[in-house]
């Protein structure tokens, strides 16, 4: 007997299009807690779904590989037939990439919704009863509208309810945040039909999700909520990030401030870390939609106030570079300098948006030899780097690294990086030896005393020159 067969039915058969970084771990943990339902991911990626049956994922997620590769052959599936996928389920999540627009109308700010509307026109070509579509990818406010559009054109009586369910989960802690999330978002129409596809929704969800966790909106609130998060969680690190400026001017440590500030209750203490500036796939892209929206709408001094939370983010990766070059005398050419860490954030591969990506690309320009290490994500940071002149080495070993080089610059706060024998690197490098530490995570007084010469963020530099 095979492990379908254990099952004889399923009461749900719920597909997602696309097979991400947000389609494969929740459908993954739908599937995980619930084994009453089939789930299925499509892509139109070949490569990505064929990575997702093997024994190597595509990402690396901490707790993922395990959810997996139990449910995986069970009641999870991993295809590239879209069609046959729409045709067997009963609810769609639309999980596909919506990146910033390159071009045309609104390049460089408004989401590019071409993806999007592609699974639109193919669940109306491909299904034959009706569907709840959820949203699961984050779009601009209103886009159900057009979606309903698309589907509600065709006359052959199958039926489409479209809800807004946007997706909270940060990477390196996705499997928690979907174990454990602050709040499901789930927004309708407030018809009959929308709240009956709602209710439906919401009890894929009560499997594992306190019912007080379960919001329900409507679903233009919803669509809007996901990118009002992202932009409240952003402007927190602008916000942190803009006065360690001012706390390097002034001797103040922007440590103790932010805890200082955080413990008032109505503030709190989280994503108060004053860093290199924020990276990833949607922090950036999705205020830019957010910006444009408000624009569209004619509401320019509200667009601007959002459109700052970007520019100091780009101000902070720039004077992080500038750090650099003032502190090793005006001149990095022919300097070997490692960078300690390329992802985004600590406990992820990916590097999209990473701030890495840019002041490595300063640094070339500034004709410094960069040796890059990563725990995980050295592959992307070739690919990313892929075409920049310049001399650039990727090495695994942190030793390796930092040995010869005139400076470290931490880049991701991976906690293999606050483990190092610092001594021994310190000794492995050319004198006067700097480190720049991008995210506050090494212990800085100690590395003065080695001999470092220290500039943290935010904080008074410890230096012997
Ligand atoms: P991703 O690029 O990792 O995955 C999207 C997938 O969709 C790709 O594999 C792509 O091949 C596939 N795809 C595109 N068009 C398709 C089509 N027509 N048919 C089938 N497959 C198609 O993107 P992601 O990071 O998973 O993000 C997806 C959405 O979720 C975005 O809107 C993003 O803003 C949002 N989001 C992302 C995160 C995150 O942490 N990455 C968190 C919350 C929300
Ligand atoms: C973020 C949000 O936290 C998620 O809720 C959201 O679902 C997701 O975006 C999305 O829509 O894609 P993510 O980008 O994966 O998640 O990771 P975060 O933990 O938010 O970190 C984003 C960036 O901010 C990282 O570069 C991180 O290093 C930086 N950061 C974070 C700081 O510089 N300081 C902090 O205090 C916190």
């Amino acid at each position: 007997m095979n492990k379908t067969d254990m099952i004889p039915h399923f009461t749900h058969h719920i597909l997602c299009i696309g097979a991400g970084y947000v389609g494969g771990p929740t459908m993954a943990m739908i599937a995980h807690k619930c084994p009453q339902y089939r789930v299925t991911i499509v892509d139109i990626n070949p490569e990505r779904i064929a990575q997702w049956n093997s024994d190597r994922l595509p990402i690396y997620e901490p707790g993922l590989d395990e959810i997996v590769k139990a449910a995986r052959g069970r009641n999870l599936f991993f295809s590239t037939d879209i069609e046959k996928g729409i045709q067997e389920s009963d609810i769609i999540f639309v999980s596909v990439n919506t990146p910033t627009k390159t071009f045309g109308v609104g390049a460089g700010m408004a989401a590019d919704l071409q993806y999007w509307e592609k699974t639109a026109r193919q669940i109306l070509e491909s299904a034959t009863s009706d569907k709840i579509i959820v949203e699961k990818s984050t779009l601009p406010v209103r886009t159900a509208r057009a979606m309903e559009r698309i589907l509600f054109s065709t006359q052959n009586g199958v039926r489409f309810e479209v809800l807004s369910n946007p997706e909270f989960l940060a990477e390196g802690t996705a499997i928690q945040d979907l174990e454990q999330p602050d709040r499901v978002l789930i927004g309708s129409r407030q018809t009959e039909s929308g709240l009956k596809a709602r209710s439906t929704l919401e009890e894929v969800y009560a499997n594992w999700v306190p019912q007080e966790r379960i919001l329900t909106t409507d679903i233009w609130s919803s669509e809007l909520s996901k990118l009002v998060a992202n932009a409240f969680l952003a402007q927190r690190i602008s916000s942190i990030n803009a006065i360690a400026a001012l706390c390097e001017k002034t001797e103040a440590d922007v440590s103790q401030v932010a805890k200082a500030v955080g413990m008032d209750a109505r503030i709190g203490p989280k994503f108060l870390n004053a860093s290199v500036g924020f990276g990833g796939s949607c922090f950036k892209k999705d205020i830019l939609n957010l910006v444009y929206i408000c624009r569209y709408y004619g509401l320019n001094e509200v667009a601007k106030y959002w459109e700052s939370v970007v520019e100091i983010n780009e101000y902070q990766k720039e004077h992080f570079v500038m750090t650099m070059l003032s502190a090793m005398f005006n001149t990095l050419a022919g300097k070997r300098i490692a960078l300690f860490g390329f992802a985004f954030k600590a406990d992820t591969g990916d590097t999209r948006e990473s701030p890495a990506i840019y002041i490595a690309t300063r640094l070339i320009e500034e004709q410094a030899d960069l040796v890059i290490t990563d725990p995980k994500a050295l592959v992307n940071a070739k690919a990313d780097l892929k075409g920049v002149e310049g001399k650039v080495q990727f090495v695994e070993d942190p030793y390796e690294a930092a040995a010869g080089s005139h400076a470290i610059a931490i880049l991701t706060e991976w906690r293999q990086f606050r483990e190092l024998d610092y001594e021994r690197i310190y000794r492995s490098m050319e004198k006067p030896a700097f480190i720049f530490d991008g995210r506050n995570v090494v212990d800085h007084t100690k590395l003065y005393q080695l001999g470092f010469n220290v500039y943290p963020i935010g904080k008074p530099v410890l230096t012997h020159l």
